[in-house]
């Protein structure tokens, strides 16, 4: 019987690069604080004529490439993203556009980092009704266009960029051999763009007291979550699928900081050289994390076919998830 799963994989970013000693032209920062304590070296910003759905596009087109199939065949296209086009319409619909589409189911979702990992859930449950066959599910982010530029905690930690995945049944499909998904909204609080919602909607007091930026409360709150919470969901499913941390190639944890991947990694007994880090150049690209990563990975032939792939992420929400890929 046909597999769901992944038929093509591409991502994209912004060309303009960003290192470390342009920001300490910007704010009170240091090369060297910024790589001890995130690992992250450079990360691509975009320019301000770029769009999210420019920057995604090209991914998408390589996912489609590499899936073999006419993209006409796509059925639906899922957007996971903060930071869209427009509040409406939809980043997906101007990527339909974009891409020449012309029948597809096109949302967005919010969740944050786990963008990715909520796409693929979604994606699985739709092929599964029987009414869709290829989905294009995207992470995409520009954290830049939400970032306060002034402020040294937040603005050394993100970059732009996503990834794009052809999620299908065929008998050639990398088996998406499970994902799993949660949320806790108790914690939202902790990174949150406050301003343009129907809490705080624009106006002159949102963009006085810098409200349209996105914050983050407490770092090392934030630190502790994602540890704990990309643990306990891929235990969760190293542990349903009787998977041992040896039988794991590589584990593609969200690059948000070289220090909690490592973390990860220790906590799940996995050892470091199985692990994929792609943070030194992006950053923390949101919900283009993953599909970068391993965007990057495949490109260089590290994974390789047959490989067991375990995907964990943690986001804004907070959000957080598991895949199980067999490559
Ligand atoms: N340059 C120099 N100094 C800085 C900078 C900077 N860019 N930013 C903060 N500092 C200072 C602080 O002011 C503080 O100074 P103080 O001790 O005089 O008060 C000091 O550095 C240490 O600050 P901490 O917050 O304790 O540093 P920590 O080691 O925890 O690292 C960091 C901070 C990198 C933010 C870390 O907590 C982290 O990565 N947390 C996770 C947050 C995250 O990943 N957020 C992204 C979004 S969520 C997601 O993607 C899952």
């Amino acid at each position: 019987m046909s597999k769901i799963g992944l038929l093509g994989i591409g991502y994209s970013v912004p060309e303009k690069v960003l290192t470390n000693f342009d920001l300490e032209k910007m704010v009170d920062t240091t090369d060297e604080w910024i790589t001890q304590r995130t690992g992250i070296k450079t990360r691509h910003i975009a320019t301000d004529k770029e769009c999210n759905s420019d920057i995604i596009v090209p991914g998408a087109q390589r996912a489609i490439q590499m899936a073999g199939i006419d993209p006409q065949e796509i059925d639906a296209i899922i957007v996971g993203t903060v930071t869209p086009d427009y509040m409406f319409p939809s980043t997906a619909a101007m990527v339909q556009k974009k891409l020449g589409i012309k029948e597809a189911m096109v949302f967005d979702f919010e969740a944050g980092c786990t963008g990715f990992l909520y796409g693929l859930d979604i994606a699985r449950g739709l092929i599964a009704t029987g009414n869709y066959r290829n989905v294009l599910a995207i992470g995409s982010d520009l954290l830049s266009k939400i970032t306060n530029w002034k402020e040294r905690n937040t603005c050394v930690l993100f970059g732009d960029g996503g990834g794009a995945a052809v999620i299908g049944t065929r008998d050639d499909a990398h088996e998406l051999i499970d994902v799993k998904n949660y949320g806790d909204g108790t914690l939202g609080d902790l990174l949150i763009q406050p301003g343009g919602g129907s809490v705080n909607p624009i106006s002159n007091t949102v963009i006085d007291n810098d409200l349209q930026y996105l914050q983050m409360g407490n770092g090392p709150e934030i630190f502790k979550w994602a540890i704990l919470d990309m643990c306990k969901v891929s235990k969760e499913l190293m542990d349903k699928h009787g998977l041992a941390p040896d039988e794991v190639d590589w584990l593609i944890p969200h690059q948000a900081n070289l220090r909690i991947m490592v973390k990860v990694a220790e906590r799940l007994s996995i050892p470091e050289e199985k692990v994929v880090i792609t943070v030194p150049d992006y950053g923390n690209t949101s919900a283009g994390t993953i599909p970068i990563a391993m965007g990057r990975y495949l490109e260089d032939g590290r994974i390789k076919s047959g490989q067991i792939l375990l995907l964990t992420a943690f986001g804004a929400g907070f959000t957080y998830g598991a895949a199980l890929i067999r490559w």
